[in-house]
């Protein structure tokens, strides 16, 4: 059995089930914690983007009130740099030499008392530098460039020749500006080393990776680190890494013999766990009159930190997202002395597809092709590089959908036509096609004496829905309710999960505990097969199904017996299975493992004297595969959608061009969109489950937010006759 064949495309929209404990403030998030003997923790930042630290006097910090210890680079021991992990790395080590490679660096952390004190303590610590110039700029010729440094250039058939066929050849470059994460729960840390046992609480979105990475970094075994994760306040990205904070609190913890807290502050949210990195995109389409897309190339360049690693292939989605015979993509990094850029909700996707799709609008318009149309026509049926085909694809689905729920029939061509009293009317889409990302995973799943169920992982939800769509997948997997079911993630002791990251949980640890509940029901029937006391004596795995708490003979719901029951006259307290999923791999499947896929409609009004710009609608429309909860999966695409909205026409993270200080490191000063910047979305979902999934899901975490920037982008053309290439949209650059 498998929950694919059942062919239903949207599950129920069950309330999430860690909601009461959510809302009762019964749920510990990172910094709700409070162990025993606890001591505060505050970080020393560098004022300076470049240079040297000549001094570092702790003396002063020492003797203020409350003061436990002081680390900085003078006192600090050895540190392994952490096992770097695909997709993300890992940062270095801090507190390892007297470098200073960006503004708000951490050169030190203080232990007090209290968090005040150790805020006012670590405000004491006197830094001498030896300043050096900051690099700051993508075009800085002092920037060393790294080429292709994920080997994903992709050169596919005959490009050039493409451009000299091409009747239309659009050309131009786009650019996006760093963005950051702003989960609502400061990123926290705390650390307790006792009895060679560290435990670590953290506001992580990869549980067992933090300890993979503590163990590695700290020089101690896997089996004495323990890290906790039930709860966390929102990720985006922020918490994929282990970031320089997570190692100061727990080296702190060691130095001052005392379980330790960390609460990053707002402003330290934009220093020190990554942000989306700025782009500058060169794009550059070639079609033939006929509307057919035959050349395209993509250029990107996107910062990277001094000494650090991230992973953003800005340019690697043009690579399969329509059908063309010459596609040329390139990914530079330019090394910066600027804070970490990281994962933010879609990394590289956010930006390179508001300049592929900014693109493709561009030539339809050229071509005097209706956008949509244009989009259809050159719809990629097999994957374009692989020749397979997909595993799943509705796009032309989202497209035909979305088009109808939105009303795009009613657009007038011609940019500027569509008016409603003093708003300028404009109508745009953008099209999605998200990678497939994923990674192996493991889970155990229980049957208690009782007849309940037990599912356990060391993965996280980090707002998501995971504790929701993994006990309803149980409880039908087991044919149970989903009130008997109850999974228990957030603890690196339980099977290896990978991160919440990437929109690849649901997928990995979705066929993780398919593939352990299969296993469970095969044990029970192993368990009776040759049980006389048993209706179920006898009968093959296949000839047995769940429901009600039961298993009984396939078409004979009378003859069977609850797991209760078999597991008490077998004497067992439980009886429990693991599973574990692996990453479909195209040469197996024969076909391309389809990412999701989505279409936005978005329309904007623009003020015709003011220029005040407003998303007035936006109807998204997605292929997720199967849909576990049509609610949480709707959440989903909404907060990812209000994240597009922000990305759009507010998130700007501005460095100071001469100090290489981040200016707008507030909520004060960091715009994002507010209620009144949210107008009706509406969302939808098609297509089903997907083949190479035995679950049939696929992710849906991040797509949501792609798609919007173009879009609004595209509506903001045909509203006002005005090409916007570079985020966010903001009224200056529609003014005449
Ligand atoms: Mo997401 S940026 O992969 O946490």
């Amino acid at each position: 059995m498998t929950t694919a064949e059942t062919g239903r495309a949207v599950g129920p929209g069950l309330d999430r089930v860690d909601a009461p404990l959510k809302v009762t403030g019964a749920a510990l998030y990172p910094n709700d914690v409070s162990w025993p003997g606890m001591a505060h923790a505050a970080l020393v930042r560098s004022t300076v983007a470049a240079g040297r630290v000549l001094d570092i006097d702790v003396a002063p910090a020492r003797r203020a009130p409350g003061v436990l210890a002081a680390v900085t680079h003078l006192n600090a021991p050895r540190l392994a740099r952490g096992p770097r992990p695909p997709m993300i790395g890992a940062p270095p080590a801090p507190l390892q030499d007297d470098r200073v490679l960006h503004h708000g660096q951490h050169l030190g952390i203080v232990v007090a008392e209290s968090p005040e004190q150790a805020r006012h303590a670590a405000r004491l610590v006197r830094v001498e530098y030896e300043p050096a110039e900051a690099v700051l700029d993508l075009d800085d010729a002092r920037a060393e460039l790294l080429v292709d440094p994920w080997g994903l250039d992709t050169e596919h058939g005959d490009v050039d020749a493409g451009f000299a066929r091409s009747d239309v050849v659009v050309e131009e470059t786009y650019t996006t500006p760093d963005n950051t994460n702003n989960p609502l729960g400061l990123m926290t840390t705390v650390a307790s080393w006792q009895g060679g046992l560290l435990t670590v609480q953290d506001s992580t979105q990869w549980p067992s990776n933090v300890r993979t990475t503590l163990a590695a970094v700290f020089g101690v075994p896997e089996s004495r680190v323990r890290v906790l994760a039930p709860f966390v306040g929102g990720g985006f990205g922020a918490g994929l890494r282990v970031w320089s904070h997570v190692l100061l609190t727990v080296l702190a913890a060691r130095e001052a013999g005392r379980p330790v807290k960390l609460v990053l502050t707002r402003p330290e949210m934009f220093t020190s766990v990554g942000h989306r990195p700025r782009t500058v995109q060169r794009v550059r389409v070639g079609a033939t009159r006929d509307g057919t897309l035959v050349a395209v190339e993509h250029d990107s360049v996107a910062p990277v930190a001094m000494d650090d690693d991230n992973v953003e292939p800005v340019s690697h989605s043009s690579t399969f997202s329509y059908a063309c015979r010459g596609i040329r993509t390139r990914d530079r990094q330019a090394r910066l002395t600027v804070p970490s850029p990281g994962s933010m909700r879609a990394p590289a996707e956010a930006q390179g597809n508001f300049a592929l799709e900014t693109a493709i609008d561009e030539v339809a318009h050229a071509l005097g092709m209706d956008p949509l149309a244009f989009r259809l026509h050159n719809h990629a049926d097999d994957h374009p590089l692989l020749g397979l085909p997909w595993s799943s694809k509705a796009l032309k689905e989202c497209y035909r959908l979305g088009a109808e729920r939105f009303g795009w029939s009613r657009r007038t061509p011609e940019p500027g036509s569509l008016r409603d009293g003093r708003d300028l009317v404009g109508y745009g889409v953008a099209g999605v096609c998200y990678p497939f990302i994923q990674f192996p995973c493991q889970a155990r799943v229980s049957v208690l004496g009782d007849g309940s169920a037990h599912v356990r992982s060391a993965a996280t939800d980090i707002g998501t829905g995971t504790y929701t769509v993994m006990t309803q997948l149980a409880a039908e997997l087991l044919g149970l309710d989903v009130g008997r079911v109850r999974f228990d993630p957030g603890d690196s002791d339980l099977p290896y999960a990978p991160p919440a990251g990437g929109s690849g949980l649901t997928g990995a640890l979705g066929n993780a505990v398919h593939a352990a509940c299969r296993r469970l029901v095969r044990d029970f029937c192993d368990l009776v097969r040759d049980d006389a006391a048993s209706p179920l004596l006898g009968a093959a795995p296949e000839e047995v199904a769940v429901a009600g708490g039961r298993l009984h003979r396939v078409g004979d719901p009378g003859r069977g017996e609850s797991y209760a029951d078999i597991l008490a006259r077998h004497g067992l307290a439980e009886l429990g299975a693991d599973g574990r999923s692996a990453p479909p791999r195209a040469e197996d499947l024969g076909m391309a493992p389809a990412g999701a896929f989505g279409a936005k409609f978005v329309e904007v009004r623009v003020d015709a004297e003011l220029r005040l710009l407003r998303v007035a609608r936006v109807v998204s429309v997605v292929d997720g595969g199967r849909i576990l909860n049509e609610k949480t999966a709707t959440s989903q695409i909404v907060g990812g959608t209000v994240g597009g909205i922000g990305q759009a026409l507010f998130e700007d993270t501005v460095t100071d061009p001469v100090t290489g200080r981040i200016a707008n490191a507030t909520f004060g000063d960091y715009l994002v969109p507010v209620h009144a910047d949210v107008p009706d979305m509406e969302v939808l979902f098609v297509g089903g489950p997907d083949r190479a999934s035995a679950t049939g899901t696929k992710g849906i975490g991040e797509i949501g937010l792609v798609g919007v920037a173009a879009a609004v982008g595209n509506a903001v053309f045909h509203a006002t006759g005005r090409r916007v290439r570079s985020l966010p949209i903001t009224v200056e650059q529609l003014l005449p």
